[in-house]
């Protein structure tokens, strides 16, 4: 992340648009269950909305920096959790839901991203549902990642890449600029 993403994702303009318009759009009225992982929990824009749709939320962040300071505004035992995406530190299906915002661009390989989905799937319960959202391949969101990483996720290519790693009923939904997509781990 460069400096211009952590303070962009930080402000309170991120967060109102995640909370009043983002999150309606990638989660509709969906049933989330009780125990939903947060993956890339970054400032925590979406945290606080996630924690009044669901019961249990774990906030995974691989930043340890961002890991404290989201520890302290939700105060202890507050479910966050220090990890890697490709690499879950979780048991087999330990989550109902899983949701990443603006995360997968950051893996570092078309390889990491592969399996991360293979390790949510794995982590989901029979039937659990992940959503995301992503932006596009393009030349802004290149230059707005100067000095971060940005490896796009092809929406073509993503139906193919979720259901090889074992998940079903696949929905794809682009607007201009980003995307959302939504999967189920087969029940
Ligand atoms: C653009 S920020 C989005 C943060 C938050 N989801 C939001 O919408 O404000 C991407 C986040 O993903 C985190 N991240 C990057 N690689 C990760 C990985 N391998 N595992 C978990 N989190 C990761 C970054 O540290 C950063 O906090």
């Amino acid at each position: 992340m460069n400096v211009l993403e952590n303070w962009y994702c930080s402000t309170s303009f991120w967060r109102w648009m995640t909370r009043a318009r983002l999150l309606p759009w990638l989660l509709g009225s969906s049933d989330l269950g009780e125990h939903l992982l947060e993956i890339g929990a970054g400032a925590g824009a979406a945290t606080a909305e996630l924690r009044k749709r669901v019961p249990h939320v774990t906030s995974l962040e691989y930043d340890p920096v961002a890991v404290v300071r989201l520890a302290q505004k939700n105060g202890t035992g507050a479910g966050v959790v220090q990890g890697d995406a490709a690499a879950l530190p979780f048991a087999d299906r330990t989550f109902s839901s899983a949701v990443a915002v603006l995360v997968l661009h950051h893996l570092r390989s078309r390889e990491a991203q592969d399996r991360t989905f293979a390790e949510v799937r794995r982590v989901l319960q029979p039937g659990g549902r992940f959503f995301a959202f992503e932006i596009s391949e393009g030349w802004f969101n290149r230059l707005i990642h100067t000095n971060s990483t940005f490896v796009p996720v092809q929406p073509d290519a993503l139906a193919a890449r979720l259901t090889s790693a074992g998940f079903a009923a696949v929905t794809l939904d682009p607007r201009p600029g980003g995307f959302r997509f939504t999967a189920s781990r087969s029940a």
